[in-house]
């Protein structure tokens, strides 16, 4: 797919997605038995992209549900007061949960979907997130299963948006800077 002209740069290729996609499903399946039948949890909207490619690779049984929050704030960063806008169809007491994220960035988002959860019983709770920023992390936070850490730049695409735009592409690319804070 062709670059966007809003993009400075390609920074994981579709190829380097792929490749570390299958590792990551290999790593989870890994973590866990056959009976256990673990519930991945992907987060909406950014991690519908990973989930789909990773859910491709895992051949042990298991289970989706899906959860959509919003956290309040505007821009760029987000506020840490997070809203859910659709909850899990499923009671996941005794369930072995895989929470599926795409980004990590302050970190605020996940302690809550992760505190939320926990008050719900699982058997056990995991965290495995395409990227994370280790250098905009604000809470202290466990991820158990990480596909690539990341600088500290704005980037889009396999699910990430600016504006709800660019999650259909098949990279990870940089944002330009005056894509996202036009200069006065
Ligand atoms: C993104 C991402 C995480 C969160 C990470 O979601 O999917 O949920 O931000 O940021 P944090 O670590 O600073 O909390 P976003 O709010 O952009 O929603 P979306 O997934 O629907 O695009």
């Amino acid at each position: 797919m062709r670059v966007p002209d809003d993009l400075e740069r390609v920074l994981i290729s579709g190829e380097q997605l792929q490749a570390r996609v299958a590792e990551l499903a290999a790593e989870l399946e890994a973590a866990y038995s056959e009976g256990d039948r673990p519930l991945l949890v992907c987060v909406l909207k950014g991690a519908f992209v990973f989930l789909a490619d990773l859910v491709r690779h895992i051949e042990m049984p298991h289970e989706v549900d899906f959860m959509e929050v919003a956290s309040y704030g505007s821009g760029t960063a987000s506020s840490g007061v997070v809203r859910i806008l659709l909850d899990l169809e499923r009671n996941i007491q005794g369930r072995h949960v895989v929470i599926v994220e795409d980004i990590v960035d302050s970190g605020r988002t996940l302690t809550y979907i992760v505190r939320n959860l926990r008050t719900r019983g699982p058997a056990s709770l995991r965290v495995c997130a395409l990227l994370t920023k280790p250098a905009r992390r604000e809470c202290e936070l466990d991820v158990d299963f990480v596909g690539f850490e990341i600088p500290d730049e704005f980037v889009v695409g396999y699910g990430l948006d600016y504006a709800q735009a660019y999650r259909n592409l098949p990279f990870i690319g940089v944002l330009k800077r005056e894509a996202y804070s036009p200069s006065p």
